[in-house]
């Protein structure tokens, strides 16, 4: 039966690598049998301009209604001056809390292709594969109160919460447990108990969690230190569990190992499997409109959504070996050039992965 999956390009270079994976999946559906329905909507920016709201109710509806959601990025500089109840950043962290996607995936492989295109030597680099587990509807992203207050003196304060109770620690960890049986069998649980009761309770879940998982080892480690060690030595680590902005922060880290933050995907979860996919990487706006974009990071979304929503592993498997070859054809956007590779543009980029796919 034929599955439905809604496409949200958003902003800046959004729709520009929004529509490489589109060409990828019109490949997939034409020549290898995916049958799938497309449907389009707006979010970000791009909905606050057409309706005065980054998400609104029928869009959220009809993400509740498809089997999986593809979304390019969201944000601007001219949305920046908004209220931030209407700022694009808010249509995203709807959907993720209106889906209940509180398990987060950010796998950080680096194809070796692009071991000199990372900033980090080779040697530190070369053969790295790690799962970063980010809970995703809770944490200070979520937490109340917030807002800024004005005080007593006149001066205005600004205030978050970081929250989580047992059981929003317990279901991200349980998926991070279940992620590192699969894989390697070491999980990190990235904290800050030290300074922090929240995430003290964190450590204290996950490791009585542990006792359900004895055959994966189960390590902690402070969220400052955890940073260093990305740089320092990232391939000690398989997958790593943590917080909601912990996550968002280490991410980006763990992109930068793999030559750029425009290769990493990532897929959402929520309780019933059903999921949401994104690049890491936001819309970029400073480059958006001029084709240069890497489409990668949304291309390997889209492999994720084949591999966790789609049931279709094998082409999910396809995509992947199809970016690997056309690194190895010497093909590079600007963000993962180096000296002896060709520089291409979005389009060429895209095409030439969908001519790949076999
Ligand atoms: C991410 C992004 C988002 C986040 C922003 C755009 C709200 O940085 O997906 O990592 O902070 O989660
Ligand atoms: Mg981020």
């Amino acid at each position: 039966m034929s599955k439905k999956i809604l496409v949200l390009p958003g902003d800046g270079i959004g729709p520009e690598i929004m529509a490489q994976a589109l060409a990828v999946l019109a490949r997939l559906q034409r020549d290898f049998g995916l049958d799938i329905e497309i449907e389009h909507a707006l979010v970000g920016g791009a909905s606050y301009e057409a309706s005065g709201r980054p998400l609104t109710d029928e869009t959220l509806q009809r993400a509740r209604a498809a089997d999986a959601v593809l979304l390019g990025a969201v944000g601007g500089p001219r949305w920046e001056s908004l209220d931030i109840s209407l700022r694009p950043e808010k249509g995203l962290l709807g959907l993720r809390a209106g889906l209940g996607l509180f398990a987060n995936l950010r796998p950080a492989v680096l194809y070796p292709q692009l071991a000199a295109a990372s900033t980090l030597k080779p040697e530190v680099v070369s053969g790295l594969d790690l799962m970063i587990v980010r809970e995703l509807t809770g944490g200070i992203y979520f937490g109340q109160p917030r807002g800024i207050r004005r005080l007593d003196n006149g001066e205005r304060q600004g205030f978050n919460t970081l929250v989580y109770s047992e059981s929003e620690i317990e279901r991200i960890g349980r998926v991070a447990f279940e992620t590192a049986r699969k894989r390697g069998k070491r999980l990190c649980s990235v904290d800050k108990a030290n300074v922090l009761e929240c995430t003290e309770l964190w450590r204290e879940v996950m490791t009585r969690l542990q006792r359900d998982y004895p055959d994966v080892a189960l390590t902690h480690m402070y969220v400052d230190n955890a940073a260093m060690q990305l740089v320092r030595a990232p391939k000690q680590f398989d997958v790593m569990v943590t917080t909601n902005m912990f996550g968002d922060i280490l991410s980006d880290c763990a992109s930068m190992l793999t030559g750029s933050i425009g290769m990493l995907p990532s897929a959402s979860l929520n309780a019933a499997g059903q999921g949401m996919y994104e690049p890491i990487h936001g819309s970029a706006p400073d480059i958006a409109g001029q084709g240069i974009a890497n489409p990668i990071g949304t291309i390997l979304s889209a492999a994720m959504m084949l591999k966790y929503s789609l049931g279709a592993p094998q082409l999910a498997e396809r995509v992947e070996r199809a970016v690997s070859a056309v690194l190895d054809q010497g093909l590079r956007t600007a963000d993962i050039h180096t000296p002896d590779t060709r520089r291409v543009g979005t389009g060429e980029m895209g095409a030439a992965i969908a001519a790949a796919l076999g």
